[in-house]
């Protein structure tokens, strides 16, 4: 059995559905954001103050290539993880990749001020740009939920029937 990959923008939702999702089918639940912090004893936000991007990136493909061996995984991907053609494509090939959308205005209204994100610390125009950059390489995914206006409830009973 393949595993569920969540995919989309900082804030769409993608961990708190990811471990809804799965504890109704009994999967185990991974975030490479979590996974990055076991596997350098750092924070992403530390990760990047200390060592920038790159170092981060480069984590990040490591743990994804680490976790598109196993299986029966609902995998939250940071939301920059798939924008590498590695990742995606290692993702993608033993899994179904579920893209969670939201509006800018959403994301911002969910995250309020507890914002250590950061990508997100910049001026609205740079995270307009960042996010409406992204959404081409989003769209690719296999389904698509727009998490603007549901309940995480209803975002994963969307994902179960869609998946039956
Ligand atoms: C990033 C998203 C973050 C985290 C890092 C970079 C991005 O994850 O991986 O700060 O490039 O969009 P979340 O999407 O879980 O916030």
């Amino acid at each position: 059995m393949r595993n569920i990959v969540l995919i989309g923008f900082m804030g769409t939702g993608k961990s708190t559905v990811g471990k809804r999702l799965a504890q109704s089918l009994a999967w185990d639940f991974v975030d490479t954001d979590y996974e990055i912090g076991e596997v350098t004893s750092m924070s992403v936000s530390e990760i990047f103050r200390r060592h920038g991007e790159t170092r981060f990136r480069s984590e990040e493909s490591i743990v994804v290539t680490r976790l598109s061996q196993q299986e029966r995984l609902v995998i939250a991907t940071g939301g920059g993880t798939v924008l590498n053609p590695a990742n995606w494509n290692a993702l993608a090939q033993n899994g179904i990749v579920i893209a969670l959308h939201a509006s800018l205005e959403a994301i911002l209204a969910r995250i309020g001020h507890k914002n250590d994100r950061p990508l997100l610390k910049g001026p609205r125009d740079v995270i307009e740009k960042l996010w409406s950059d992204r959404q081409a390489c989003y769209a690719q995914a296999d389904y698509i939920v727009d998490t603007s206006k549901k309940s995480i409830d209803e975002v994963v009973r969307e994902i179960l029937a869609w998946l039956e």
